[in-house]
C-alpha cells in the first residue's frame, strides 16, 4: 500500500526511496538509492515488509547527496523511533552540534536525522509531548510523519509550511504529502491546520494545538481524478510550478539570513579569500545564463567587482583569460548541462575556484564544483524552467550582497533595507500571482501574433531575455528581446501597424529612456504590453496593457518583473493549444553538446 501510493508521487522526480513499519513491537526498515523501483525488488514488492502501521518517503535530495544512507526513514540509535519529512530544517546545524555534544551518533548528511534523535532525547513515554517538544526546536517549514515503536497502532503527522493531508478511508486511515498518493483508496480527505499534531489510528483521528487542545476539521470530498490530483489541481505543470515561487523564494532566502546578516556557509571561503577576487565569470546556458546576465549588473553595481557573463557553449571555444584570483560561477537548474560542466571544467584546470549555484542535489555540476550553493526549487517537471529561474536569481542576489559586505560596501542601513526588501519579496510574488486572470485577458489578444518584441534596459533587458525565451520556447511565436536602446540601430524598421512589443521598465533612473522608446515604437503602430513600477503613470498610460509591480529595491525588480511575462507566454500557448510542458524539440536535461 505503501508502495503504490509512493509510485502515484513519481512525479515529483526521486533520487532514493525507504519505508519503515512496525512489526511485532519493533521497526523495520528498508532504505534505497536510486529509483522506486529499487526498493519494490528489494522489499519484494513491500511482501518483507509485513506490519499494521508504517510510513514511506520518496527523497529529493536537499541535505547531503542521493543514497541509501541519506533516504528516509530515519531513525534514533535505538531504531525505536523512526521518521519521514518534506521541506527543509533550517536550525538543523545547530541543533545537530547540540545533539552530538549529548552523544548522539549521526549517520547521514540529512537535516532529518535531527529530528530523530531529538524525538529521543525527549520521548519519555509519551509521543505527544516529545513531537510538541521537538516542534519548539525545530525551525523551518516541514511535513513530518513519525512512528513509535512501543505505540504499534498510531501514526503522529505535523505539518508547517509544507503540505500534509489525512485520508479517512473504509479499512484505515492515510496521512500523506498529496491527495494522489491515497486516492485509489479514499476520496475523503481532512486538511490538517499549521503546527497540529495528528494522531492517526486506522479507526480514528485525533489532532491537537500545541497546547495539547483538540480541534475538529471538517472532511473534504476530493472531486479530482489522478492527473489533475498530481498538478495540484492545475492544468499544467507549468502553472503549477508559476504558483509555487512565493515558497522557493523564501526558502532558498531564509535559511541564508540569520541575524541580519547573509550567512552562506557553501561558499567556503572566507572573507579573506572573497575579497581578494579580482573578477568573476558567470557562465551557463538558457534561462540560467539569464539569471547570470542580471547576475552582473547587481554585482557590478553593489560589490564593484567587474563581472563577466557568458554562455557556456561560447566560453568553452573562446580560450577565455582566467585567472587565479577569479571566480567562476556557473548556474544550472539540472546540474547536468554538458556546456556549462564543461566550462566547470576548463575554469578548474585553469586553476580558478569554481561556486555552482545548481538545484538537483548531488548532481554531476555540484560534484564537480568547488562549491555549491543549492537553489531550493524542489523538482521542476515542466520543461520551460519558471520556479528554478526564480531561485537562481535569490541565489545570485545573496551572493553579490555578500561579497558587496565583505569589500566593505554594502553595511548598516543600506544592508538592513535590502534585507528588509528580499524578505517582502515572497509575498509580493504572491501578489503579482494575483494578476493571473488580467494576464489571461492580455494573452488573448496576443494569441495569434506572428513575432513579439520584448524590450528593456539594464536589469530589464535580462528580464526581457527571459521573457521572450519563455514566449518562444512553448507558444512557438517568434520573438526577439532587445535593449531598448538599441532600437533605433536597425530593429525598429521591423515595427508596423499592430506589432506586439512588451516593454519593461522597472528601474526608475530609466524610466523616462524606456518611454521615449515606446512612444517611438508606438509611433509606427506598435501595441504595448508593458510591466512597470506602480505610479509610473506616463508609461502606464502610453500602454495598451499594463501590470505593476509593487515598490523593492530595483536591483530586486526582475522578481517580480518576471512574473506577469511567465504567465503571459503560459496562457498564450495553452491558448494556441501547444503542449505547455513538453514543447517540441525541447528535453528537460540538456546532457549533449
Ligand atoms: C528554458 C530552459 C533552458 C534551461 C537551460 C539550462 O526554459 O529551461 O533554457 O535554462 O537548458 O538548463 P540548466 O539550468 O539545467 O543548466
Amino acid at each position: 500500500m505503501i508502495l503504490e501510493g509512493l509510485e502515484r508521487l513519481e512525479y515529483r522526480g526521486y533520487d532514493s526511496a525507504g519505508i519503515a513499519v512496525i512489526d511485532d513491537g519493533a521497526l523495520r526498515i528498508t532504505k534505497a538509492g536510486g529509483k522506486l523501483e529499487v526498493l519494490n525488488g528489494l522489499t519484494r514488492g513491500g511482501t518483507t515488509l509485513p506490519g499494521f502501521a508504517g510510513i514511506g518517503h520518496t527523497r529529493w535530495a536537499t541535505h547531503g547527496v542521493p543514497n541509501e544512507v541519506n533516504a528516509h526513514p530515519h531513525y534514533n540509535t535505538a531504531k525505536t523511533i523512526a521518521v519521514v519529512q518534506n521541506g527543509i530544517i533550517e536550525n538543523y546545524v545547530a541543533l545537530r552540534k547540540r545533539l552530538i555534544s549529548k552523544g548522539y551518533q549521526f549517520v547521514s548528511e540529512t537535516d532529518t536525522e535531527t529530528v530523530a534523535h531529538l524525538l529521543d532525547l525527549y520521548y519519555k513515554g509519551n509521543p505527544l509531548e516529545a513531537v510538541i517538544k521537538v516542534l519548539q526546536h525545530i525551525e523551518g517549514s516541514y511535513a513530518l510523519s513519525i512512528l513509535f515503536a512501543d505505540q504499534p497502532d498510531v501514526v503522529y503527522g505535523v505539518r508547517k509550511g509544507c503540505p500534509l493531508i489525512l485520508g479517512i478511508g473504509e479499512d484505515g486511515n492515510f496521512m500523506a504529502s498529496d491527495v494522489t498518493a491515497i486516492l485509489k483508496h479514499t476520496r475523503r480527505v481532512i486538511y490538517p491546520g499549521e503546527m497540529e499534531i495528528v494522531e492517526l489510528k486506522a479507526d480514528g483521528v485525533r489532532i491537537v494545538t500545541m497546547d495539547e487542545e483538540e480541534v475538529t476539521h471538517g472532511i473534504t470530498e476530493v472531486a479530482w481524478d489522478i492527473s489533475a490530483a498530481e498538478k495540484g489541481g492545475y492544468k499544467h505543470y507549468m502553472l503549477k510550478e508559476i504558483m509555487e515561487q512565493p515558497r522557493v523564494v523564501r526558502d532558498t532566502l531564509s535559511p541564508r539570513i540569520r541575524d541580519g546578516r547573509i550567512v552562506i556557509e557553501e561558499l567556503g571561503m572566507s572573507d579573506e579569500e572573497l575579497s581578494r577576487v579580482r573578477r568573476v565569470f558567470m557562465v551557463a546556458c538558457g534561462s540560467a545564463y539569464h539569471t547570470g546576465v542580471t547576475g552582473r549588473y547587481i554585482f557590478e553595481n553593489l560589490a564593484r567587482i567587474p563581472v563577466e557573463t557568458d554562455l557556456a557553449s561560447e566560453f568553452i571555444y573562446r580560450d577565455p583569460l582566467l585567472d587565479r584570483d577569479d571566480l567562476v560561477v556557473v548556474i544550472s537548474q539540472s546540474g547536468e548541462t554538458k556546456d556549462t560542466l564543461d566550462a566547470v571544467k576548463i575554469a578548474r584546470e585553469a586553476g580558478c575556484k569554481v561556486l555552482a549555484i545548481v538545484n538537483v542535489v548531488g548532481s554531476t555540476i555540484a560534484r564537480e564544483s568547488d562549491f555549491v550553493m543549492y537553489t531550493q526549487a524542489g523538482p521542476e517537471i515542466s520543461v520551460a524552467t519558471t520556479k528554478a529561474y526564480s531561485a537562481q536569481l535569490i541565489a545570485l542576489y545573496l551572493l553579490a550582497m555578500k561579497f558587496a559586505e565583505v569589500r566593505g560596501f554594502l553595511h548598516g542601513r543600506k544592508l538592513r533595507s535590502m534585507l528588509d526588501d528580499l524578505m517582502k519579496l515572497p509575498e509580493q510574488i504572491e501578489l503579482m500571482l494575483g494578476n493571473r486572470d488580467k494576464v489571461q485577458r492580455i494573452a488573448n489578444r496576443f494569441i495569434a501574433a506572428r513575432d513579439v518584441f520584448f524590450i528593456g534596459r539594464g536589469i530589464d533587458y535580462a528580464i526581457s531575455l527571459e521573457g521572450s525565451l519563455k514566449l518562444k520556447e512553448i507558444s512557438y511565436i517568434h520573438s526577439e528581446a532587445y535593449a531598448a536602446g538599441e532600437l533605433k540601430h536597425g530593429t525598429i524598421a521591423l515595427m508596423e501597424e499592430g506589432s506586439l512589443v512588451a516593454a519593461v521598465s522597472t528601474q526608475p533612473a530609466l524610466h523616462a529612456k524606456l518611454l521615449s522608446n515606446i512612444v517611438e515604437v508606438k509611433a509606427r503602430g506598435a501595441v504595448i504590453f508593458s510591466v512597470t513600477t506602480m505610479g509610473n503613470r506616463e508609461i502606464e498610460e502610453a500602454s495598451d496593457f499594463c501590470v505593476t509591480l509593487p515598490e523593492t529595491n530595483p536591483l530586486f525588480a526582475n522578481s517580480l518583473a518576471i512574473i506577469p511575462l511567465q504567465m503571459l507566454a503560459y496562457y498564450i500557448s495553452d491558448g494556441r493549444g501547444c503542449d505547455v510542458d513538453k514543447p517540441r524539440n525541447l528535453a528537460k536535461s540538456v546532457t549533449v553538446e
